[in-house]
């Protein structure tokens, strides 16, 4: 018997037991004539004390012990006499009275604690090690905990686990697809599926009308803090509902999430806003609502008294920092200079101060008389003692600019609590996304997203107009999840096709299998997929999915710890008759 109890069980009620633990050595310490190991395992730490004056040769044994050793010991549990209180097993400790070396280590490159001196680098290329440190197994427990949640949520709900195939085809739209080739079909590929649309809804027009699967996608696209090139979603798909039905069913899985892992009963329906009042309101399709600021539109107020600047931008906004009227000068400053930077790109903001005097200062005094100025103070609604700022220019890039300026205030004022979470659903998305490159639409969402009904007649004369039947479930301002209900009238399907420049030739090849099957009754139907790791991330308050996915890849889409992407063999690649030019 390797051990009778793990490394984070034992407690006072145990004292006097005779134990045999096994684990790894955290640390040794040598005090005099004592000696202390801390054994570690995934369950806590519990430590051990060897006496020199009672068992001298054993004390020397342990103080050889080096950490990360892997050590079974066999002693007897008693009261601690300066206790612990941060670890639930500090009430004792274990005298040992054997002591084995199951498995020596090398000194580990980094300190396996959650204040490490280890870089990112060093950490993926010991990940194993890495994942010993106790945060990055916390990550770990709670997304197992989470997809066991999901799992009985969607049982008691009457879904369906189903598993989709991994080696597909690969279609035009979307991200880049990675692609596999064929070594039994020479110069044909497969492509790793970015997600299992088509496939849901194939399953929908089997007949299996609620389908679930926690399932790995794949996606060559540039990486960021919460994009990984392989990712896991929480997909799901039903039939016979409509937009209502689907946003009831998964509030109620985020609900029982929160309940369940973070013991946060979510009583109220989660607020819904359209896309269209997400853009106008928070300048993003995410808006993190856990504080207001909302950003409202001046361009009207500020236009004709003879500043060039607001008299030839299409568009002003403002948001309203309150109790930052006492902002200096450097404080502003720094806010310009973050707005300028060129992933923002806005060229300067204006500044208005609501003294908590009455008074009123900006910096545009010389065009504006202090009524003028009243007037907009009026129409953002600030308070006295509020600071308000102001961006000007072209529509979209100046509301995209204020979203990020709000964000970063509230960072700076405190406002964005790690603990306070704001779900909401941001709804009508835009059906169509145009693209200024190729000088064509692309689907927002993708092909088989449902125009509003009441749309549909815009599809072939305005179709930036179109909206389409499509959510998002916004968190504290990520993007947690996104669906829609599905086109399932094969003559707006064709339409569809027709807008994003599809031949009927093309739209055959690419998706003949999901047009075919829709002509053998395809349910009305709808889905969402929950980006799973996103989800884990906010409830571990990470900023990073990498801090929660065990064997990520780095910000450079390389794996250092199994060193790929690597080349292949001459003959590998013979066998699928494939050249490798030169760079
Ligand atoms: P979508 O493309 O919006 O929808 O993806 C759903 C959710 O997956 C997460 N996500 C990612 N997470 C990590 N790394 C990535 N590279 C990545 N890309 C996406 C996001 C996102 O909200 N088939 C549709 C869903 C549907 O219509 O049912 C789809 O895949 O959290």
């Amino acid at each position: 018997m390797y051990r009778t109890h793990t490394c984070g069980e034992l407690r006072l009620s145990d004292a006097g037991k005779d134990v045999i633990l096994a684990g790894w050595v955290q640390r040794t310490r040598d005090l005099g004539g004592m000696t202390f190991i801390d054994l570690r395992d995934r369950y806590g730490i519990t430590q051990l004390v060897f006496d020199m004056n009672t068992n001298a040769e054993l004390c020397e044994k342990a103080r050889k012990i080096g950490r990360e050793f892997v050590v079974q010991v066999k002693g007897k549990v008693r009261e601690r006499s300066s206790k612990n209180l941060k670890i639930p097993t500090g009430d004792i400790e274990i005298i040992a009275e054997e002591i084995d070396v199951l498995s020596s280590s090398e000194l580990p490159p980094f300190t396996i604690e959650n204040e490490t001196d280890g870089g990112e680098e060093l950490r993926m290329k010991f990940r194993y090690l890495d994942l010993r440190r106790p945060c990055l197994r916390e990550n770990i427990i709670l997304r197992h905990r989470m997809a066991q949640e999901v799992r009985r949520y969607f049982d008691s709900h009457g879904f369906l686990e189903i598993e989709t195939p991994m080696l597909i085809k690969s279609t035009p739209e979307g991200a880049r697809d990675f692609i596999v080739p064929s070594r039994l079909h020479p110069g044909t590929f497969y492509a790793l599926p970015q997600s299992p649309q088509t496939f849901k809804q194939l399953l929908m027009v089997a007949g299996f009308d609620k389908y679930f699967q926690i399932v790995r996608c794949f996606r060559d696209e540039d990486l960021r803090a919460d994009r990984q090139p392989e990712f896991t979603q929480i997909d799901c798909e039903m039939a016979f509902v409509e937009q209502d039905d689907i946003l009831k069913t998964f509030e109620g899985l985020a609900k029982h999430l929160f309940r369940e892992i973070k013991g946060i009963v979510l009583e109220d329906d989660f607020p819904r806003i359209t896309w269209d009042e997400a853009m106008s309101l928070y300048g993003t399709d995410k808006p993190d609502i856990r504080f207001d600021m909302k950003i409202t539109e001046i361009t009207m107020l500020v236009k004709g008294k003879g500043f060039t600047v607001f008299d030839n931008a299409g568009y002003a906004g403002a948001i309203v920092a309150e109790g930052c009227s006492e902002y200096s000068r450097k404080q502003i400053d720094e806010l310009v200079e973050f707005v300028r930077r060129p992933q923002i790109g806005a060229s300067g903001i204006f500044t208005v101060k609501y003294n908590t005097d009455g008074t009123i200062k900006s910096s545009v005094d010389k065009y504006y008389s202090t009524e003028e100025l009243a007037k907009w103070v009026r129409a953002v609604n600030a308070m006295p003692g509020s600071l308000i700022l102001i961006i000007a220019g072209e529509r979209e890039k100046s509301l995209s600019a204020l979203s990020e300026l709000r964000l970063k205030l509230a960072g700076d004022m405190g406002l964005r609590k790690a603990e306070t979470f704001s779900p909401l659903w941001v709804v009508d998305f835009p059906l169509f996304e145009w693209d200024d490159e190729t000088q064509r639409f692309y689907a927002r969402h993708h092909p088989f997203t449902s125009p509003k009904p009441e749309d549909i007649d815009l599809m072939e004369t305005d179709p930036a107009k179109v909206r389409a039947n499509a959510y998002d479930l916004v968190i504290n301002g990520i993007e947690i999840g996104g669906g829609s209900i599905r086109i399932h009238d094969s003559s707006v399907q064709k339409l569809m096709f027709k807008v994003l420049g599809f031949t009927e030739e093309e739209a055959s090849s690419q998706f003949g299998f999901l047009i075919n099957a829709f002509r053998y009754g395809a349910p009305p139907h709808g889905g969402i997929a929950f980006g799973f790791d996103r989800w884990v991330a906010l409830f571990a308050g990470e900023d990073s999915i990498r801090e929660v996915i065990a064997f990520p890849k780095n910000n450079a889409g390389r794996d250092i710890m199994i060193d790929t992407p690597s080349p292949v063999s001459k003959t590998q690649l013979s066998e699928l008759m494939i050249d490798i030019r030169k760079p």
